[in-house]
């Protein structure tokens, strides 16, 4: 899983670089699909129920699963770039929010929000609690700086498969209507934080994959797959180039 999670990491970074006005969204989809087949790994995401493409990119008001196409980046554009990994038999799963050109302030603030309920939720990532810890983290982050949490998708176990059990979600269920296991050393999660700028409704497009948010409002993702261990978790989706 670490092999795989520094090809996604790499994969991650090599798509944010490419994250400027003018670029086609497919042509990010290629370099990365490229890059990944040279390391003699696969896109996780091709043909995962039938998607057909290496990864997922969302602009603006897309929360996540955009398809690539010809359409252009434009400045100030705030573009979230998904990528799962499958090495030797293992998938790393991993994204990011990046901004063509400088972006405004309120950009800026939403990536970096969502950049650190990340972190908030791996704080709580650790042996004794249980995954509605790392959820209120999230939702606690987010909505005390006057975001909102995306209900209808998740985190997840990641390990032979992109999805597997536990699901982890960012928001806490009140009344909880579903298990509430507890974390374990040895487990590995995708923690993924889907933050809105407005309201948590989502819609899907016609296209049956693209989620936007219900307002229009922008949409920010930041994700990573991490190892529970006796101590601090470890960060599996790493390399030199973090965003
Ligand atoms: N982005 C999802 C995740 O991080 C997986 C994408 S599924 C795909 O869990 F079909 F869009 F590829
Ligand atoms: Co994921």
């Amino acid at each position: 899983m670490r092999a795989a999670g520094r090809i996604a990491a790499k994969a991650r970074a090599l798509a944010g670089k490419m994250v400027k006005a003018g670029v086609t969204t497919r042509s990010i989809d290629k370099a990365v699909h490229d890059y990944i087949i040279s390391q003699k790994a696969t896109p996780a995401f091709l043909g995962y129920r039938d998607y057909p493409a290496s990864i997922c990119i969302s602009l603006n008001n897309e929360v996540i699963h955009g398809i690539p196409s010809g359409r252009r980046i434009n400045k100030g554009d705030i573009v979230s770039i998904d990528v799962g990994v499958m090495k030797d038999g293992f998938v790393g799963d991993c994204a990011a929010t990046f901004i063509a050109g400088e972006g405004s302030e309120e950009s800026n603030r939403l990536i970096q929000i969502t950049r650190e309920c990340f972190y908030k939720a791996l704080q709580a990532a650790k042996p004794g609690n249980r995954v509605s810890d790392i959820s209120r983290a999230v939702q606690r982050h987010a909505e005390s700086n006057g975001y909102s949490v995306v209900r209808d998708y998740t985190g997840h176990g990641v390990g032979s498969q992109i999805h597997e059990s536990p699901e982890v979600p960012n928001f806490i269920e009140t009344p909880r209507k579903k298990a509430d296991p507890r974390i374990t050393e040895g487990m590995t999660i995708a923690i993924e934080p889907m933050i809105n700028a407005g309201v948590p409704e989502i819609l899907i497009l016609d296209d049956g994959w693209t989620v936007v948010t219900k307002d229009g409002k922008n949409s920010a993702h930041y994700e990573n797959t991490i190892l529970i261990t006796g101590s601090d978790p470890e960060i599996l989706t790493v390399c030199e180039d973090m965003p």
